[in-house]
């Protein structure tokens, strides 16, 4: 990738701005219209990278899609023949191993590369395939391929050991059309999973209690086709919210549900930000002469604080004076952007899953590399919120994940504009 996005901080944010949909339900749902016995088409749908390789991915196999107007597409999934998903696109997204739950649950048999997606650690598949032996199914791991396979699927009881998101969505997939009734236990509550048991629901699925940790699933024979909207990214719109305070701006968030944001917008309310919530939009604002205040934040799985807003909230913290702790158990790997933020002038001290943040008042630009999709996102913040100019590297992570963040950033004042750079692959291999 030969982009980068160079910034030049210190401008407010202000204005308004509407979310796009959710990533983490798009590629879910999208995995999902496998499992729909007709064409079917999706609203809302999120311009990112990450939806495209979806796209690409179910093309490969014979779906036949169709982008009928600006986020609007139709899917015809029945042409697909074969359970096998194409290596190396399915590869690089974490994502793929919705592929294993829908072609299961559709064709009794699956093959998919063990998944990718963003480093943050190891992230083993242990949980999902607990949940398709638990409705009958065998797997073996071939050439980096993951193969299961069952005679029939029949409803079962599955206990996850811990909350997993992908692991619930992927149960959910193999139970809808088995035969019988599976309970999901120690289920996550994430607004993604309503979403898709919504979807799934208005297609003809019996799925009761998704957003809440017990989910029941009757089997069905068959789904038929509807139009179905994408619920607003709660992770985009957080990620907003952060940027409106560390730029001491005034920006409206359109277009989302405020309750998902309820643990987000609590801390930027304790940190000294003000966050105003209307039916379907949040406004975030700082006032003349606040001075942002620590705060220690625990990530956890919904309703708690998200992983996927931890690296925007710390940049956050590094503007306010004192000492905040931020915990993230979550996954192993969530704190590399820190050695970037140090880079910009950020006082982080991390210690395994603990990040000790000394508030520094102001950043200084400087240029740094996205690590991952959320680091980006937190260094796209730290660039705007500080003095000079940051050039922002690998910039591929974060367009995984944000639609037309530039343009977004832009739409609102901020000083942000992506720009080819001839040299950079040579910076790549010779650095
Ligand atoms: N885990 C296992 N075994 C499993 C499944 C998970 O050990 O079989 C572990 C993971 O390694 C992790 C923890 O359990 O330590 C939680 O993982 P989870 O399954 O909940 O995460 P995921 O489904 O892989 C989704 C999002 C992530 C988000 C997490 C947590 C998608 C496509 N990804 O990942 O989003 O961080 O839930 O909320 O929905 C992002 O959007 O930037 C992103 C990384």
């Amino acid at each position: 990738m030969m982009d980068k996005y160079v910034i030049r901080g210190g401008n407010p944010l202000n204005g308004e701005i509407v979310i796009s949909g959710a990533k983490n339900a798009a590629v879910a749902i999208v995995a999902a219209t496998i499992l729909c016995d007709e064409p079917c088409v999706l609203e809302n749908v999120p311009e990112i990278s990450d939806i495209s390789i979806c796209l690409k991915i179910l093309r490969e196999m014979g779906a036949k899609i169709n982008v009928l107007s600006k986020n609007v597409i139709s899917f015809d999934t029945t042409a697909i023949k074969h359970p096998t998903v194409p290596y190396e696109l399915a590869r690089s997204m974490r994502a793929s191993s919705y592929f294993l739950g829908t072609l299961l649950g559709r064709f009794h048999e699956a093959y998919v590369p063990m998944p990718g997606g963003c480093d943050l650690g190891d992230r083993p598949i242990d949980q999902h395939l607990k949940a398709f032996r638990c409705l009958g199914a065998e797997d073996d791991m071939h050439a980096g391929t993951v193969h299961v396979k069952c005679d029939n699927l029949y409803g079962g009881n599955i206990y996850f050991d811990f909350i997993t998101v992908g692991a619930t969505i992927n149960a959910i997939f193999a139970a809808v059309k088995a035969k019988g009734l599976t309970v999901i236990e120690n289920a996550a509550k994430e607004p993604h999973i309503v979403d898709l048991a919504n979807f799934l629901n208005s297609m003809g699925a019996d799925i009761r209690g998704a957003g809440t940790d017990v989910i029941k699933v009757r089997g069905v024979d068959y789904l038929k086709g509807i139009t179905y909207a994408i619920i607003p990214d709660q992770i985009e719109a957080g990620t907003y919210m952060v940027m409106a305070a560390a730029t001491r701006g005034d920006v409206m968030i359109k277009n989302v549900i405020p309750k998902h944001l309820e643990s987000i917008s609590a801390k930027l309310r304790k940190i000294g930000a003000k966050v105003e919530e209307f039916d379907e939009s949040v406004r975030v604002y700082v006032e003349p002469n606040t001075k942002f205040v620590k705060t220690s934040v625990r990530t956890m799985p919904h309703p708690g604080f998200p992983t996927d807003m931890q690296p925007q909230l710390s940049t956050l913290l590094t503007l306010a004076e004192g000492t905040s702790i931020v915990t993230d158990d979550i996954f192993e790997n969530r704190f590399r952007y820190v050695a970037e933020l140090r880079r910009m002038g950020a006082d982080i001290l991390v210690d395994g899953k603990v990040a000790i943040i000394q508030g520094v008042g102001h950043l200084a630009g400087a240029p740094v590399k996205a690590t991952d999709l959320r680091a980006g996102a937190a260094m796209v913040i730290a660039g705007l919120a500080a003095d000079g100019e940051t050039i922002i590297d690998d910039i591929h992570h974060i367009e995984r994940g944000y639609e037309n963040i530039d343009a977004k950033v832009r739409a609102l004042g901020g000083d942000m504009v992506r720009r080819y750079y001839p040299d950079s692959n040579v910076q790549a291999i010779t650095g």
